[in-house]
């Protein structure tokens, strides 16, 4: 944390993105609603870079989209030949050097890297949902760790649809909400899943009508903030380790955490 710089005022608008640091509490919007708020390879390895260049008081990070819309995934001219303009198409890489696994790898590594960052312990990550999630959209509410959805939100992971696998982290945290059932039947069909359902999936920690959508996450960011910072990133780096441990291992995890958060408040009396 905190070795890059913040993205500029005009390096954020080129990969589609707003920024804004309140405290403790950063808000990332990503802003190309007349392109239903599509991102393209410029956006994520620019949300990388925030990630990198956060500083350690920052806590709470909320993603949102601007307007009606979370995100239409990616744009879609990122497959065309021509791309989007000052990016190198994915389709036209694919295309000049189809047997340079090295090349294809680090570029697919770098996009996922504006996504693995909104799972680090020291923040809290929410995702607020109005309005479609697709493809890229949905992983990277996937990728938040609370979901707050307006009962409008719509998500759809649609890249089989297009000849393509989801390749932005977004399969481990479905299957893990979901089961692998479920996320087989969901990422197969490609198809639209409604708020409601979402909610009764586990892809949503909270559903609220459209209005409230603020306000809603206006108070999860309030209650998150009232607790002590270092209590819960220890907290959450011990929920994040739970599913792979067994129980002997999680216990003794827990001693660990819970002995060097006692000293720390013996020291702090
Ligand atoms: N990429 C580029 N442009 C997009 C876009 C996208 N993903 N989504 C919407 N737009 C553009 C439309 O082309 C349209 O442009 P014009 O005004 O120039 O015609 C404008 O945004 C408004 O779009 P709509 O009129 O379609 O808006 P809508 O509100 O009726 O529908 C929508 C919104 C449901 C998101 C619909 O636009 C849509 O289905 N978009 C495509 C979604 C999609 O297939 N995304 C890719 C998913 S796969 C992925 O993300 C990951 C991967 O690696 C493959």
């Amino acid at each position: 944390m905190g070795q890059a710089t913040i993205p500029s005022t005009e390096e954020l608008a080129a990969a589609g993105l707003g920024m804004a640091v309140d405290g403790a509490v950063v808000r990332i919007t990503i802003a190309r609603p007349e392109r239903r708020n599509a991102m393209t390879g410029r956006t994520w390895t620019t949300l990388a870079r925030i990630g990198q260049s956060l500083s350690e008081s920052v806590r709470v990070v909320v993603i949102t989209g601007e307007g009606a819309t979370f995100s239409s995934g990616i744009d879609l001219a990122m497959f065309e030949p021509g791309g989007v303009p000052g990016e190198e198409s994915l389709f036209a890489r694919a295309v000049s050097d189809p047997d340079d696994t090295a090349a294809l790898d680090a570029g697919i590594a770098a996009y996922q890297d504006g996504y693995l960052w909104l799972r680090r312990p020291g923040i809290v990550s929410i995702a607020a949902v109005r309005g479609h999630a697709i493809g890229a959209g949905f992983q990277l509410a996937l990728a938040c760790d609370i979901r707050v959805l307006a009962d409008d939100a719509q998500l759809c992971m649609k890249e089989p649809a297009l000849g393509l696998v989801p390749d932005l982290t977004g399969t481990k945290p479905l299957v893990d909400l979901v089961g692998v059932n479920r996320a087989i039947e969901l990422c197969l069909t490609a198809r639209t899943v409604s708020a409601q359902e979402a909610h009764e999936l586990r892809l949503a920690e909270r559903v609220v009508p459209e209005p409230q959508l603020d306000a809603a996450v206006a108070d999860l960011v309030e209650a998150l903030l009232a607790t002590p910072a270092e209590a819960a990133a220890a907290t959450k780096a011990l929920l994040l380790q739970a599913r792979n441990n067994d129980l002997p291992t999680q216990a003794r995890a827990e001693r660990t955490a819970q002995i060097a958060r006692l000293r720390a408040l013996v020291a702090g009396a």
